[in-house]
């Protein structure tokens, strides 16, 4: 499924049972935050919509967002970003305007999702800026950082899937899916094969300081065994929201 047009949030009216996410809320449970990463075609949004039906079977409540967008504003910030024309952006200017669609998406829908005991899954997040413009642009990551303790209000992901995927197979996927879409989306595609390089060195440095929470995933097997193993790691936590994810 391509990403969600508007609204860009959704919750899954036969998912998001009222009655569970007021017994979740009862014991003061917060919810799950997962978090989609990669270079762009490596397959995450595929991944997040099998994971996101998953939930569904378990009955699960949950929400699927997306960076930049989630919200009105952030879809309007996300199509500044990803236009062809704003190819001559600078730098810091477009790690802010990402920053500006996060703070947007955490405070208006994760922060109360996951308040209210939803599981929240979203389509990038905070590590995709570390990736990209820290890694790849080359500004400084431990400024990256304090924005992110700044905009995200503590808002961190519990669980982060990297798939991983050589460049030169990922940048013709996602040439194809820009040929087809509807928006002008085409402008990271532009970018030359050592950003890329370097923004999936990037993410893997991020699996490497936080094992426990960023998980790489060998992203050229097929669709069904990358999901199954996203499932495999997602378990132990959904366990604790749900009796079925139990072994
Ligand atoms: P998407 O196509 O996966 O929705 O992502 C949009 C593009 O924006 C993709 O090329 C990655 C890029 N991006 C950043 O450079 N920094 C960020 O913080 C985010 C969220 C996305």
């Amino acid at each position: 499924m391509p990403p969600q047009r508007a609204p860009r949030s959704r919750r899954k009216p036969s998912s998001h049972s009222p009655g569970a996410a007021f017994s979740l809320r009862k014991r003061g449970a917060r919810g799950l935050f997962l978090t989609f990463e990669g270079i762009d075609g490596c397959g995450k949004t595929t991944q997040l919509n099998l994971l996101s039906d998953y939930l569904a079977r378990l009955g699960l409540p949950y929400l699927v967002t997306r960076e930049p967008g989630g919200t009105e504003l952030g879809e309007q910030v996300r199509k500044i970003l990803l236009r062809r024309s704003s190819a001559g952006m600078d730098p810091r200017n477009e790690l802010l305007l990402y920053f500006a669609s996060r703070a947007q998406n955490v405070a208006q829908v994760i922060r109360p999702a996951l308040a209210e005991g939803l599981t929240v899954l979203c389509d990038r997040f905070t590590d995709a800026s570390l990736a990209f413009q820290g890694y790849g642009r080359g500004l400084d990551l431990r400024f990256i950082r304090r924005l992110h303790r700044f905009a995200c209000q503590e808002v961190n992901p519990d669980l982060t899937f990297v798939l991983d995927i050589r460049p030169e197979t990922s940048v013709k996927r996602a040439r194809k899916r820009n040929l087809s879409a509807r928006h002008d989306e085409g402008r990271f595609e532009q970018e030359a094969l050592a950003f890329h390089q370097r923004v999936r060195q990037g993410y893997r440095a991020l699996a490497r300081q936080e094992p426990r929470r960023v998980k790489l995933i060998p992203a050229e097997d097929d669709i069904e065994t990358i999901h199954q193993k996203i499932v495999a790691l997602a378990r132990p936590l959904l366990a604790r929201l749900s009796r079925k994810a139990r072994p």
